[in-house]
C-alpha cells in the first residue's frame, strides 16, 4: 500500500522493502529539515485517518506515545482541532506506557503528559483514553496487562501507532532482551533509559525502576507505524535500527517485518545513515568541496594513513574513484585537502593584525574586534571555548560574554540552602533567606522552586561567572546576564521563545555592533536549552540582517559540552598550549556549582573540565593523525552564514 501525503512538499510513503534507495536500508525512513517541518506531516496524516474513520462511521484507534518525540506532533492536532475543527469523537486512544508505580496526578506520568500536550485540548471522549495505570495493585498487574491488550484487540487492532525511540533501541519501554511477540507487561528499564529520563525527575534515583508497556508483538500488530526521530542523540540507534540485523538486543529492528512502517527524521537524526555519513559507498555523489574533504577524512581515518600518504589505490577501493577522475591524481587530491585543512588553523581566532588573511579563516581587519560570547548556560563560554575566549581578551579584542540563560535549574537545593543559610548568619535580608530556608527543608517532589529560590540559584550562577570571567581579564560592564524568559519556568521543561527573548538578543547586538559572534552550535544538548538559545539567535540575526553594520559581522559556532564538529566540519582550529589548558581548566573551576554531582550531566559521568579536556585533547590528535602538525589541544568551530 502506498500513502501519498501532498503538503508543501511531496511526500510519498513506501511499504518497506519495495523502495531500496541503498543496499544498507531496512526500514523505509524519510529525512525532513527540520522536527517542526516533518510533525506537520506526521500530524496531517493522523488528521486524515481520523477524517476517514469518521467519514465511514468508524472509530479511529491510535497508539501513542509520550517524550519529546511526539510533543510538536500533539501540537499541531490541537492547532488543528482549534482552527480547522478537526474532531476526536470517533478517537479512541491506547498509550504505549507508563512508570510503575506512578500515580496520575504526579507531574511525571504520562497520564499527566498526555493531558497536558493533547486531550485537555481537544473533543476526545475521557472513556476513550487509555493510558496504563501506574497504580494498580502488584496482585492484579498480569490481569490488568492480558486485559490491556485484549481491548485493543477487541476494538478491531491499533490503525495508527506513533513511536519514539530510546538510546537503547526501545519502542514502548520494550528494552533491549523483549521478545518479537511480547505483549503487554511490566517491564525493569534500562540503566541508560533512566539516565535519559533523570532531568526531568531532577536525578536518577527519582526514576522508578520499571514500567508497563505495551509488548512488541502489541505495536508490530498496528496496521500503520510512524516512528519520530529526532536530533544526533538519536542518530546510532537509527542507525542500528535501519541498517543493522534483527536482534532483541535492539528492540526496534523488529520493525523490519513490519510492512507499513515509516520512521521520520530530522536531519540531525539521519546523520549516522550510510547514505548521509558516506554517500560514496551508495551512489555517485556531486563533489562539493565539503563532500570532498569529508570523504578523505574518512578514508584517511578508514586507512589508518595520514592524507599526504593515500594512494590511488585507496581512493577506488574505497568508492572514491569518481572522485580521482574529477581531480586528477591522489597526489594532487592530497596536498589540496590537506592544505585546506591546514588553513584552517590559527592562533589569531579574531584575525591576526597586519597579515596577509588570504588563507586564514579570519579577517585581519579591523585589528581590535568588537566581539559577543553567547553562552547558553553560565559557563559554556568557558567549557567549549575558554582557550579561544582567553586568547581574544589577550590579543586585545573587545569581548564581551552574554549568559543567554540564568541557569537556576541546575543549582543543587544543598547548595542554594548552604547560601541561604549564609546569608541568614549575615543577617542579610533575614525574611527571604528564612523563606528559602523553609521551602528547600520541606521540598517535595511535585514542588517547583519559588521565585525567591530560583533568583538565589540565578545569583549563585551569577557570582561563579563573574569569578571566571574577571580571571580572564573581561571587565565587570562586558558581562552581560540576559535571563531569558522562554527559560524561566522552575522545571526542565522550558517555554517556547517569545518576541520578548529576540528582543533581548537583538538589544544587545544593537548596542554592541559586533565584528564576531561566537554562540553554540550544539544541537545534542539532552534538553534542549542549546538549541532554543541558537535558535534565539538566528531569530535576532534574521531581524538585524538588514543593518549596514551586520555585514562586517561574522558568526562562528562552537559546540557545546556533549559534542564535537566532525575534522571535516572544523572551519577554525585554535591551538592550545599545556598552559592554555591549565588557564581554561581554572576559569571552569570558578564553577563551583556545577562540579562533582552536576545535576545535567547525561550518561557521561566525568565531569565538565574533565571531558572538555579530553574532547579538545582528541581534536588535535585527529588533526595528527590526518598529517597536520601535533597540538596538546585544539577548540574548532564552524562559521554560520547567514
Ligand atoms: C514513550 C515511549 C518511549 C519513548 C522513547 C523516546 O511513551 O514509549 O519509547 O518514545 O524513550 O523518548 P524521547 O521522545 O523523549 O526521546
Amino acid at each position: 500500500m502506498e500513502i501519498d501525503i501532498t503538503n508543501n512538499k511531496s511526500i510519498t510513503y513506501k511499504e518497506a522493502g519495495t523502495f531500496e534507495e541503498t543496499r544498507f536500508e531496512k526500514i523505509h525512513n524519510v529525512i525532513f529539515e527540520s522536527s517542526q517541518e516533518a510533525s506537520v506531516i506526521v500530524a496531517e496524516e493522523i488528521a486524515s485517518l481520523i477524517r476517514k474513520k469518521n467519514d465511514l462511521n468508524e472509530p479511529c484507534i491510535l497508539g501513542l506515545a509520550t517524550g519529546s518525540s511526539p510533543i510538536k506532533v500533539y501540537e499541531e492536532l490541537v492547532r488543528m482541532h482549534q482552527e480547522e475543527g478537526l474532531s476526536f469523537a470517533n478517537v479512541t486512544t491506547f498509550n504505549l506506557d507508563e512508570y510503575y508505580p506512578m500515580d496520575k496526578n504526579n507531574i511525571q506520568s504520562y497520564f499527566y503528559f498526555m493531558h497536558e500536550h493533547l486531550f485537555n485540548h481537544v473533543d476526545i471522549l475521557p472513556e476513550n483514553i487509555n493510558i496504563p495505570d501506574g497504580k494498580v495493585s502488584l496482585e492484579d498487574l498480569y490481569q490488568y496487562c492480558i486485559d490491556y491488550e485484549m481491548k485493543i484487540k477487541t476494538l478491531g487492532g491499533i490503525d495508527f501507532q506513533l513511536l519514539g525511540i530510546g538510546r537503547t533501541g526501545h519502542i514502548g519501554f520494550n528494552e533491549p532482551g523483549s521478545h518479537f511477540n511480547s505483549g503487554t507487561r511490566s517491564i525493569t528499564l534500562d540503566h541508560i533509559t533512566r539516565m535519559d529520563a533523570a532531568p526531568s525527575f531532577f536525578g536518577i534515583e527519582n526514576v522508578p525502576r520499571k514500567a508497563i508497556t505495551m509488548g512488541i508483538g502489541t505495536v508490530r500488530s498496528a496496521k500503520r507505524i510512524v516512528l519520530l526521530g529526532w536530533g544526533i542523540s538519536k542518530a546510532e540507534i537509527l542507525k542500528k535500527t535501519i541498517e543493522g540485523d534483527i536482534t532483541s538486543h535492539v528492540p526496534a529492528t523488529y520493525l523490519q517485518e513490519h510492512k507499513n512502517t515509516t520512521f521520520v527524521l530530522d536531519q540531525g537524526a539521519a546523520t549516522e545513515l550510510t547514505r548521509i555519513k558516506t554517500p560514496w559507498l551508495v551512489t555517485s555523489c556531486v563533489w562539493t568541496g565539503s563532500l570532498k574533504l569529508k570523504a578523505v577524512v574518512w578514508l584517511s581515518e578508514l586507512t589508518n594513513k595520514p592524507f599526504l600518504k593515500l594512494t590511488d589505490k585507496d581512493y577506488n577501493d574505497n568508492g572514491m574513484s569518481g572522485l580521482l577522475t574529477e581531480e586528477g591524481t591522489a597526489y594532487d587530491l592530497n596536498i589540496k585537502m590537506f592544505n585546506k585543512l591546514q588553513h584552517t588553523i590559527t592562533g589569531w581566532p579574531g584575525g591576526k593584525p597586519n597579515a596577509d588573511d588570504t588563507n586564514r579563516p579570519e579577517r585581519a581587519t579591523p585589528n581590535k574586534k568588537r566581539i559577543i560570547i553567547f553562552s547558553p548556560h553560565p559557563d559554556d563560554d568557558v567549557i567549549s571555548m575558554g582557550g579561544t575566549f582567553d586568547r581574544l581578551v589577550d590579543q586585545g579584542h573587545d569581548v564581551h560574554i552574554a549568559y543567554q540563560t540564568s541557569g537556576n535549574i541546575a543549582v543543587s537545593d544543598e547548595e542554594a540552602l548552604k547560601f541561604a543559610e549564609i546569608s541568614r548568619l549575615l543577617n542579610a535580608n533575614s525574611k527571604e533567606s528564612e523563606n528559602i530556608i523553609n521551602f528547600l527543608k520541606h521540598k517535595t517532589e511535585n514542588d517547583i522552586d519559588t521565585m525567591e529560590v530560583r533568583n538565589l540559584k540565578g545569583l549563585i550562577r551569577r557570582t561563579e561567572s563573574l569569578a571566571a570571567t574577571r580571571y580572564l581579564g573581561v571587565h565587570d560592564s562586558n558581562v552581560h546576564f540576559l535571563d531569558l524568559p522562554f527559560y524561566e519556568t522552575g522545571t526542565v521543561k522550558k517555554n517556547n521563545l517569545t518576541v520578548a527573548d529576540i528582543d533581548i538578543m537583538c538589544n544587545l547586538i544593537e548596542t554592541v555592533k559586533p565584528h564576531q559572534i561566537y554562540a553554540a552550535g550544539d544541537l545534542a544538548d539532552p534538553h534542549g536549552t542549546h538549541k532554543v538559545c541558537l535558535d534565539s539567535l538566528f531569530e535576532a540575526l534574521k531581524r538585524l540582517k538588514h543593518h549596514s553594520y551586520m555585514n562586517d559581522c561574522w558568526v562562528w559556532l562552537y559546540r557545546g559540552a556533549w559534542h564535537e564538529w566532525e575534522s571535516y566540519e572544523i572551519e577554525m582550529a585554535v591551538p592550545m598550549s599545556p598552559d592554555q589548558v591549565l588557564r581554561k581548566r581554572h576559569a571552569i573551576f570558578y564553577h563551583q556549582s556545577q562540579k562533582d554531582g552536576v545535576m545535567f550531566q547525561g550518561d557521561d559521568n566525568r565531569e565538565f573540565w574533565v571531558r572538555v579536556e579530553d574532547r579538545n585533547r582528541l581534536t588535535a590528535k585527529k588533526y595528527n593523525d590526518l598529517g597536520l602538525a601535533e597540538y596538546a589541544a585544539i577548540e574548532a568551530f564552524k562559521r554560520y552564514h547567514f
